[in-house]
């Protein structure tokens, strides 16, 4: 996709990967991503802010054809995505310097080997004005590495924002008015890479609250025209109050723990508890990412392999660990045939996670009607526990439509 301008003087220059469909060997991209790079070309200096992953650089090198002079190259992130392609800048353009925060100096250096020489590190606030165009860089760690940064453009009210408030998604419209239309792409993003951090993104958000802002232009997925819409989405995911949903992470051999995730569905269903189940075996962790952004509980659904859980339940278990949602109960429910220690293994596998652990059901064989009843008395403290929080439900996952 070619250049294109979002005011004047500032042009989206980045790449849309339609193709790709795995990030960091780990992450499901189903909708691709983009590489947003932008150019601001003030009276009398221009910036790049950002470059592309080297896989796209052919796309960056045809959107900066005919652009003969850069002055300054804006890293937001060091990683690769966004800063692969910043060797071929410098090269390109021998009297860039390339700014960034001053943390992410030396990862600069260190991930790229950048010659320490050409970077400067800018100050949290500092401005650089570049005739009609002034950048303001602020410090915003932890969206998503240590070192990332934010930049606002004075002028034209845009707050340039990198992984923060970004989608993966590719998509031939650079803009979209409202996060409505990408709001699952959004949400996934959010919890796949920040969700760890989020008392420190709820701090930087403190810190772009006074911002007067017409844009947020991130460097993955589309720019938002009415960017309160997405910032009101991220407050809802940082906050610190989950919504009234369990999130039923499950596997099943022989069918003696289906049947009792079966049962339990029903019993919390009934008793008002929105569940979000996911059979381990063929499920997206993209969506159990998505789904632990705004889990209450979190409940696993394992039978017992070699008195462990199963490996697939483990997998989901060390997924919620590292992504530390802010969900205030957990439970294991479950078969085994001759002897089991399953729940104790979830249960210590989550040290990262600040929950009560409820009692677990775990059964003999196929459950009988006394394990049906345990998982009733299971969904009956879940509902109890819920109700005492005043939890509401969780937003639906809209998705396109825009
Ligand atoms: Fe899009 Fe953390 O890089």
């Amino acid at each position: 996709m070619k250049s294109r301008q979002i005011v004047p003087g500032v042009s989206w220059v980045g790449a849309e990967d339609f193709d790709r469909r795995l990030f960091d060997s780990l992450i499901p991209l189903p909708d691709g991503t983009s590489y947003n790079a932008y150019l601001v070309r003030g009276r009398e200096k221009t910036a790049l802010l950002d470059t592309v992953d080297p896989s796209a650089l052919d796309k960056l090198k045809a959107n900066l054809e005919g652009v003969e002079r850069v002055d300054y190259l804006v890293a937001h992130h060091a990683e690769q995505d966004h800063s692969g392609s910043i060797p071929w800048v410098l090269e390109r353009y021998p009297e860039a310097q390339l700014l960034c925060s001053a943390p992410a100096k030396a990862m600069l250096v260190d991930h790229l080997l950048v010659p320490e020489a050409r970077v400067r590190a800018v100050a949290d606030g500092e401005t650089l004005a570049l005739g009609g165009k002034t950048l303001r860089f602020i410090y915003t760690p932890w969206v998503h590495w240590p070192e990332t940064m934010s930049t606002y453009l004075e002028e034209d009210r845009i707050l340039f924002s990198c992984d923060w408030f970004g989608s993966h998604l590719a998509s031939s419209e650079i803009f979209i008015e409202a996060v409505d239309c990408v709001f699952a792409e959004a949400k996934r993003y959010y919890a796949e890479i920040m969700m760890p951090f989020r008392r420190i993104v709820r701090q930087d958000m403190e810190k772009i609250r006074p911002l007067d802002l017409a844009m947020i232009a991130p460097s993955h997925g589309p720019i938002y025209r009415d960017p309160a819409s997405v910032i009101r989405a991220y407050q809802d995911w940082t906050d610190d109050m989950p919504h009234n949903l369990v999130v039923l992470p499950w596997v099943t051999m022989h069918g003696s723990t289906g049947r009792m995730v079966e049962h339990l569905i029903s019993a919390l269903v009934d008793r008002g508890v929105t569940v979000q189940p996911f059979n381990m075996a063929t499920a997206d962790i993209g969506q159990l990412a998505m789904a632990l952004v705004d889990a209450a509980t979190i409940i696993v659904g394992t039978p017992t392999v070699h008195v462990g859980p199963h490996p697939a339940a483990v997998t989901a278990v060390t997924l919620a660990n590292a992504l530390r949602p802010k969900a205030r109960f957990a439970s294991v429910v479950g078969s085994f045939g001759w002897a089991s220690k399953m729940a104790e293994s979830v249960k210590a596998g989550l040290p990262n996670l600040k929950v009560e652990f409820l009692d677990p059901v775990v059964c003999k064989g196929y459950p009988r009607e006394m394990d049906l009843k345990a998982l009733e008395r299971l969904a009956d403290d879940v509902a109890l526990k819920h109700a005492g929080l005043g939890l509401t439900s969780p937003q639906p996952g809209r998705r396109g439509g825009c």
